[in-house]
């Protein structure tokens, strides 16, 4: 049965356009999504789709505006019975945040897939079209729900909670960690890579209009303990430290950040590998974001410090379960 999908676009690079084919800057949120369903209504996809424009920008300047139009938008489609399933077209640069948080606010009752774009509508090799075919090829699966805000970039299927951009250029731009690819997709075909892991279930946090502030602090060769107050205000409710190596930091800053009255959560500045607790951490009040990369560890500890948990082990514990 043809399944009806809703298209909210929220701009990048699969709504870019170059204005020649061998330019090399562009811009990204042009293409309206009228436009882009009519460019897409010529692929001849078996699906019903519809849509709505949230925003059109560069997803450089994505955060809680858009996110606070996007998720109730998401919400109305899910809750109608003539929706089978979503489609969010995404900048690719911030995408991986936007849809670990969509992942973590979101039922798991009918797919919802974010889709980009690594090339602009007029470059040679566009794989916006493709990737977005591909999209609805997911989302109009049955197969797709209960496994949490799914990403398509090429032909992987990756969860949200492991999709990392890791490439600045080129089409094969998007990895998992720790768990690769869960499915595979053409237009055509699509094979998923075990069963749905949480079928049915409800939003794991509640959505907040108001996420407390959680700075990222990268750690570098030479970091001065006192630039820390160039980072943490009156405002600062928790830190992520993109650390080196397995979260690692220089013996100043780690004993600056462990008398502040704050959670303060050891993610690695390495593209890939776990940051497990060490011994000194519950001495220190310090959590390990184990599997999370710096950027979606802060949205984590977002959500759980909007739903009032503070509790070391608590905290620890949420991050354990990713
Ligand atoms: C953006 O993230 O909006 C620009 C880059 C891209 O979509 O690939």
């Amino acid at each position: 049965m043809t399944k009806r999908l809703t298209v909210l676009a929220t701009g990048g690079t699969i709504a870019g356009i170059a204005g020649s084919a061998i330019a090399k800057d562009y811009r990204a949120g042009e293409i309206g999504i009228e436009d882009y369903l009519e460019r897409a209504g010529g692929l001849g996809l078996d699906a019903e789709l519809s849509g709505a424009q949230i925003a059109n920008i560069d997803s450089a300047d994505m955060g809680p505006e858009v996110w606070n139009a996007l998720h109730p938008a998401i919400v109305v489609a899910l809750d109608d019975r003539s929706c089978d399933g979503v489609i969010v077209t995404h900048g690719t640069d911030t995408l991986e945040e936007t849809a670990f948080l969509l992942d973590l606010t979101l039922p798991t009752t009918k797919p919802v897939v974010v889709v980009g774009a690594m090339r602009p509508a007029d470059a040679v090799g566009y794989d916006g079209l493709r990737n977005f075919a591909n999209a609805v090829r997911v989302a109009s699966d049955n197969a797709a729900a209960g496994r949490g805000v799914l990403v398509v970039m090429g032909d992987r299927v990756l969860a949200a909670r492991d999709v990392r951009k890791v490439r600045t250029r080129g089409t094969d731009a998007f990895r998992g960690f720790p768990r690769e690819s869960v499915g595979l997709v053409t237009p055509a075909t699509l094979e998923w890579f075990g069963a749905p892991w949480k079928p049915e279930s409800p939003a794991q946090f509640a959505w907040t209009e108001d996420l407390p502030d959680v700075e990222l602090l990268t750690i570098y060769a030479g970091l001065k303990p006192a630039s820390l107050v160039n980072h943490i205000t009156e405002k600062t409710r928790g830190v992520v430290v993109a650390g080196v190596g397995e979260g690692n930091m220089p013996e100043g800053v780690r004993s600056a950040l462990a008398v502040m009255d704050m959670p303060v959560v050891r993610a690695s500045r390495t593209d890939e590998g776990l940051v497990d607790r060490e011994p000194d951490d519950t001495a220190n009040g310090f959590i390990a974001a184990r599997a999370l990369n710096p950027q979606k560890a802060r949205i984590l500890l977002q959500l759980l410090l909007a739903s009032g948990v503070t509790d070391h082990a608590a905290l620890q514990n949420a991050f354990d379960e990713r």
